[in-house]
């Protein structure tokens, strides 16, 4: 049982809100920064139809997901023309003979082939830019998943803000790598998205229930419905008769609340793709305390990889956020010159 927070003043709830909002200003990248990918990307496509004609080459994940930061690793699909899915290739040796490939293009350093992965890929370092990045093949339902992100940052800006905010927390925290243990940038945007679906009033629908004809379409990717509503100019949104207007700070104190004081992780999955509540028990999840459902692939549990230890940890991690951003202490500067020090 958690001890109640002390109630907020205007002045403090004010702060917050700006620590939130200089957060996405100090860490998106501008224009220039997004040109300076899609111009590695193209020069890379170019460089790799040496060998493989008809590749191209696609950048996802949080280059194109609306998540991104300056530093953010270049997460790059390749496909082969007339070539619909990996079905009949051998991904393996592709990988490898494309490492074999990258070794010799001027820009890049440490070129890694990693083909005991789930998704085989081979990891680079562009020197100029100081971007990492890794090229998998075929990772369609990505592609998708980056789309369905995409849309949900373009519907209200403070998705994008808050989205920041929690990675920042993340990193911070060391809760925020699943390589190491913890848990995906994706499977932390996840979760945002979830509270924000399930906030009183709602700040985003569910945009895979939404849908023009009597029925939901059908749109397969590896054999999944990769359908959702992507015509955002037409999208009224439900709840416009009661719409949500808390600032960025008071949805984030209330993520940090929802997760620590509401959402019950032992009977609830997190699923962005229903609105109505999906149990634990319904999937057969019930060993894990985590459990967050992909929007696609719903055989794929974000939170799989976590071990007891760095479940408590995360939780830690969100049970100090509440009181340390639920909590006016007199010693924050009025005027902070970084986000930073408020972490
Ligand atoms: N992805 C996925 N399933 C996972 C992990 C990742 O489908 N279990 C896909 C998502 O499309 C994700 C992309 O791979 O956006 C890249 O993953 P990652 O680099 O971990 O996250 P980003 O969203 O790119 O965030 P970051 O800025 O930390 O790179
Ligand atoms: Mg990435």
């Amino acid at each position: 049982q958690l001890a109640p927070l002390p109630p907020m003043t205007p002045a403090f709830l004010k702060t917050l809100n700006t620590v939130c909002q200089q957060c996405y200003r100090d860490f998106a990248p501008d224009d220039v920064e997004l040109g300076v990918r899609e111009h590695i990307l193209q020069d890379l496509e170019s460089f790799v139809k040496r060998q493989f004609t008809g590749a191209r080459l696609r950048l996802f994940g949080s280059s194109k997901n609306g998540f991104g930061f300056k530093q953010s690793d270049l997460d790059i699909c390749m496909v082969l023309d007339g070539q619909e899915t990996a079905e009949g290739l051998d991904c393996i040796s592709i990988i490898e003979s494309l490492a074999r490939l990258l070794r010799k293009h001027p820009g890049l350093r440490n070129i890694l082939p990693i083909t005991t992965a789930k998704v085989p890929i081979v990891k680079f370092y562009h020197a100029r830019t100081g971007l990492e990045g890794d090229i998998s093949l075929y990772n369609t339902l990505a592609l998708h998943n980056t789309r369905l992100l995409a849309s949900y940052a373009a519907i209200d800006l403070r998705v994008k803000m808050l989205c920041y905010v929690t990675k920042v927390f993340a990193k911070l925290c060391d809760i925020g790598d699943a390589s190491r243990g913890s848990l995906s940038s994706y499977g932390f945007t996840l979760m945002v998205l979830f509270y924000l679906q399930q906030r009183n009033p709602p700040v985003i629908p569910v945009l895979q229930e939404i849908y023009d004809e009597e029925k939901k379409p059908e749109v397969l990717v590896d054999g999944w419905n990769v359908y959702f509503y992507d015509d955002l100019d037409k999208l009224v949104s439900p709840s416009i008769r009661q719409k949500n207007l808390e600032s960025v700070g008071a949805l984030w104190l209330g993520l940090l609340q929802f997760y620590t004081e509401t959402f019950d992780f032992r009977e609830h999955v997190i699923s962005i793709r229903q609105s109505a509540a999906l149990t634990t028990f319904n999937k057969q999840w019930t060993s894990k305390y985590i459990v967050i459902e992909d929007p696609f692939d719903l055989n794929h549990n974000l939170g799989a990889g976590l071990s007891r230890r760095m479940t408590n940890f995360i939780m830690k991690a969100f049970i100090n956020g509440r009181s340390v951003f639920g909590t006016s202490v007199k010693a924050y500067p009025p005027e902070y010159t970084s986000p930073m020090e408020f972490f």
